[in-house]
């Protein structure tokens, strides 16, 4: 699986301002509700550790999944590029945004990364 959620630094000065990419690499795995459960977990992360305000996510134009998936975490469309046959969809994280993330994120827990990986370590070696 492959996410990121980046500042949009190279359209915008905004650290407040985030684009968000979402992949589940293995295709057996999709349509399991990773896609869904990573994105919350990404945006939960930069609203609560990065201040981000507002994310935006831009998907070809024939990717109907992904476009069906942001619009189900409520992003709007926004714009639609003929050139570059993609879309752009976002979404503001007001008061609302945010309740709502934080109770669907609220059984997830962060662990620290360089710990897990030598717990992973350990038992593959044991
Ligand atoms: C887009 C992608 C990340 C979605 O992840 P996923 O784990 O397959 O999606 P989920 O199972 O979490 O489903 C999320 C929503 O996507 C939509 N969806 C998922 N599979 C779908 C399908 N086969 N047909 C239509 N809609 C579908 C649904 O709206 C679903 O919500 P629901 O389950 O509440 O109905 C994944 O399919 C993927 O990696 N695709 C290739 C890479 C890509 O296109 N990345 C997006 C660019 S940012």
């Amino acid at each position: 699986m492959m996410t990121s959620a980046r500042s949009s630094s190279w359209t915008s000065s905004d650290p407040s301002l985030a684009e968000l990419e979402v992949m589940v690499a293995e295709p057996s795995h999709r349509g399991k509700g990773i896609g869904k459960e990573v994105t919350r977990m990404m945006m939960s992360y930069g609203v609560t550790k990065l201040g981000v305000k507002q994310f935006e996510v831009k998907i070809g134009l024939d990717n109907q999944v992904s476009i069906a998936m942001f619009k189900k975490l409520h992003f709007q469309e926004v714009s639609v590029s003929k050139v570059f046959k993609e879309m752009t969809l976002e979404i503001r994280v007001d008061d609302l945004v945010r309740a709502k993330l934080l109770h669907d994120t609220a059984h997830m827990k962060e662990r620290d990364y360089g710990q897990t990986c030598r717990n992973r370590q350990e038992l593959v070696s044991k």
